[in-house]
């Protein structure tokens, strides 16, 4: 068995996992960063695409940003249909923009960034194990190639999403969980086809909700909502173009580029939440901490900033040798938090057809997207909660 030591044992390289190692590098702290997947199936993870302005900042800071910054397509505005309305919300006002870039870049542009450093994760790590976070000498034990290894550290950071370990090592009476299931999922696929139009579209329509959204101007992503029953084998690419053409305005319907897709995948849908964040020596960020509907685009953004504050309360442990921002890293991430899960699940339930709902509850629906589109200040809370211009 081998034993070495650590300042910040991370779980998980996702990118909380991978910006945090980078933020802490920066600054001096040493880490290691254990990974139960290959490098490859990391990288090869399609998920969110839309990064904010704020978390753009943050990912500048960690000295990842730069092909971002060139290839990331800034946006300035989001369309919203119901039915054959198109509606155009202007981020202009706040002075507030998007920007359109995978998370599989991201995380690749991380790697790169941890591997130029000599800082790559430990891939294909099993049975990870927290031990003694409660004190102040916690412990990670884990098996790599067959061999035992025991990681001593100074504080663990559980950035190992929402099926990780780490957040069991809360005991139950100490953890309180918040959670809703909706009844349906996003089938999602990539294409090398030019999107529908430049900007991203939220539908709202009687056969269910839909949006398209991109990767480049000849890449799109598109999401269509889904039983949770659903099988990606039943959707031919055929079949996933014939549903969109239907729930896309007429004239816009005109603009569908069909194409072989890159990608499908089912992904359901969850609001949850875990409070406190923090046990002892243990921290947990990300979709470790808490998951949103992807309806907001906020999922990797609270990631960025969780692992930005997280980063930031261990530099000041170290350097000033306080613990205030460690000490309030749970209230005051989970405020911040909390507001995305609002906005995420109100945005979810505009936009989403329910089992079961009655014609009151889509006129409901259609009155609330009516008073975002018409009213101005309902547009600029929008636009600050969509953009994270709030801060
Ligand atoms: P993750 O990216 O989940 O990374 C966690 C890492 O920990 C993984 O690499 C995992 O392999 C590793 N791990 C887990 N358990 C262990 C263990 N026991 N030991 C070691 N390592 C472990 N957000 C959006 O905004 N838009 C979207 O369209 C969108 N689509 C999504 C689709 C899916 C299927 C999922 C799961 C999430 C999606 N999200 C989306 C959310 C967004 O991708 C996440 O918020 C983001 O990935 C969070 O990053 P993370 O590093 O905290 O967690
Ligand atoms: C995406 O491009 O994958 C995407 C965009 C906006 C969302 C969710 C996902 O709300």
């Amino acid at each position: 068995m081998s034993t070495a030591r650590t300042q910040v044992g991370i779980i998980g390289s996702g990118p909380s996992g991978l910006l945090l190692a980078q933020l802490l590098e920066r600054a001096g702290i040493d880490s290691v960063v254990l990974e139960r997947r290959s490098r490859d199936y990391v990288l090869g993870r399609v998920r969110a695409g839309v990064i904010e302005q704020g978390a753009v900042a943050i990912l500048r800071e960690a000295g990842v940003a730069e092909r971002l910054e060139r290839e990331g397509l800034k946006h300035h505005g989001v369309e919203i249909a119901v039915g054959e309305q198109r509606y155009r919300i202007d981020f202009a006002a706040q002075a507030a923009s998007l920007t359109v870039y995978g998370q599989t870049e991201l995380t690749k542009d991380l790697m790169d960034a941890r591997e130029a450093s000599g800082g790559l994760p430990r891939f294909e790590v099993e049975e990870v194990v927290l031990e003694d976070v409660a004190t102040a000498r916690p412990r990670l034990r884990y098996r790599q190639d067959g061999a035992a290894h025991v990681l001593d550290c100074d504080f663990i950071a559980g950035c190992d999403g929402f099926h990780g370990v780490s957040r069991a090592a809360i005991p139950a009476d100490v953890l309180t969980t918040h959670e809703r299931v909706y009844p349906f999922g996003w089938l999602g696929v990539l294409a090398d086809v030019p999107p529908v139009s430049s900007e991203l579209i939220y539908l709202s329509h009687e056969r269910g909700f839909a949006l398209c959204s991109m990767r480049s101007a000849a890449r799109s992503r598109c999401y269509l909502q889904c039983d949770l029953d659903t099988e990606v084998s039943a959707w031919s690419d055929e079949r996933f173009w014939d549903e969109l053409e239907a729930r896309l305005p007429t004239e816009l319907a005109a603009h569908l580029t069909r194409g072989p897709t890159l990608e499908k995948s089912i992904a359901p849908l969850r609001s949850f939440v875990a409070e406190p964040l923090r046990y002892g020596r243990l921290f947990l960020a990300g979709d470790a901490a808490h998951i949103v509907p992807p309806t907001g685009a906020k999922g990797l953004n609270l990631a960025v900033r969780d692992v930005q504050q997280l980063a930031a309360a261990f530099v000041t442990h170290y350097r000033e040798k306080r613990d205030t921002l460690l000490d309030g890293y749970s209230a005051t991430a989970l405020r911040r938090i909390w507001r995305a899960e609002r906005f995420s699940a109100w945005l979810t339930s505009v936009l989403h057809r329910f089992p079961g709902r009655t014609s009151f509850d889509r006129r409901m629906q259609i009155a609330e997207l009516d008073q975002l589109v018409s009213s101005s200040a309902a547009r600029a809370a929008f636009v600050e909660a969509y953009t994270g211009s709030q801060a």
